[in-house]
């Protein structure tokens, strides 16, 4: 092991030190490389809400106490607000939602043939706005944005992720795929070190989950806000001390279609909540 290598390492035993006492905390890094095997694994995949503690299991369980609703509402409401030249609001081409939208989500990020594309589903909206409103896109991570994204993935609640990787959608995967694996930044640690091998231990306060993104948009308890999977991307490239993409980048659309294709056949859960 080379220096700065070792001087990683120290730093993610570090990060990480508190997950288990001493010893096990040694031997659950000692036989990183061995992990950074670039395999799936092949056990059915879990939600972050099976890693929940029971006071915040309670809150997603209930509809009124979950914060995230009030995004879903907003969201109700910008669908049927008129906007742009055109005049025309979201429901005036989908009529409701409720039916037009259902199993819409399952199925992105999806590829996109007009953009040329994979794109996900804050794009597919801002792409209508556009294309078909005539209106101005929505900045990533706004209030409107989140809203109405949530809105439109609240439709799909219940029904299981099923993207399509084939044909056009491959290579976007096949990035998304190797991202997820490649180790970076200071502690030159990758997703997967994190989400495949070490999910259900403790870093620091929180309980790791499988980084699946069936919950999102989630009501982040600590954001005191609901935050799409690229804001959990970020921070989570931030915690590892690597830099974060920017939201609605290529880089984190097709890391978004690898994790909704690791994650098939979980059930949607927008809005989720999360610690
Ligand atoms: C140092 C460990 C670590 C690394 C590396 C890491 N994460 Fe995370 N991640 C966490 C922690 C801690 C949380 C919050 C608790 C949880 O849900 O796992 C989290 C949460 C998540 C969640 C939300 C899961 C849910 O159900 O709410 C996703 C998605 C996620 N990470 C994706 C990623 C991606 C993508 C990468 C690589 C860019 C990554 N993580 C790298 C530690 C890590
Ligand atoms: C002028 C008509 C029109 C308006 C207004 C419009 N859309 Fe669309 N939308 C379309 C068309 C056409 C498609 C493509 C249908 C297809 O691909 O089969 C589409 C597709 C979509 C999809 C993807 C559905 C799927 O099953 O893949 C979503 C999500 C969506 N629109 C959301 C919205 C939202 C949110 C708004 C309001 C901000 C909106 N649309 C406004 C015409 C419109």
């Amino acid at each position: 092991m080379t220096g700065l290598r070792r001087l990683k390492h120290l730093c993610l035993i570090g990060l990480l030190s508190k997950v288990a006492v001493g010893i096990t905390a040694t031997v659950i890094f000692m036989d990183t490389k061995v992990q950074a095997q670039e395999t799936v694994k092949k056990k059915q995949a879990k939600s972050g809400y099976d890693y929940l503690e029971k006071p915040t299991r309670r809150i997603q369980d209930d509809d009124f106490a979950n914060p995230g609703f009030f995004f879903v509402e907003a969201g109700s409401e910008l669908w049927r607000k008129t906007v742009g030249v055109t005049e025309k609001s979201c429901a005036y081409c989908h009529g409701e939602a409720a039916k037009t939208m259902r199993e819409a989500a399952t199925r992105y990020p999806a590829w996109n043939s007009v953009l040329g594309r994979v794109i996900n589903l804050e794009q597919r909206i801002n792409h209508c706005r556009v294309r078909h409103m005539k209106a101005r896109p929505l900045t990533y991570e706004s209030d409107e944005l989140l809203s109405l994204t949530t809105w439109v993935r609240h439709q799909s609640r219940g029904m299981p992720v099923k993207v399509d990787i084939s044909g056009l959608a491959a290579p976007a995967f096949s990035r998304g795929k190797a991202f997820w694996f490649r180790p970076r930044g200071l502690f030159d640690v990758s997703c997967s070190q994190c989400h495949d091998d070490k999910a259900g231990l403790r870093l620091r306060a929180e309980i790791v989950s499988e980084g699946q993104t069936n919950g999102f948009p989630a009501y982040k308890l600590k954001w005191q806000k609901i935050g799409s999977s690229h804001r959990q991307f970020r921070r989570c490239n931030q915690l590892a001390r690597s830099i974060p993409y920017a939201f609605g980048s290529q880089t984190y659309v097709d890391l978004e279609l690898f994790l909704a294709w690791r994650g098939r056949g979980l059930k949607i859960e927008t809005p989720a909540v999360r610690p």
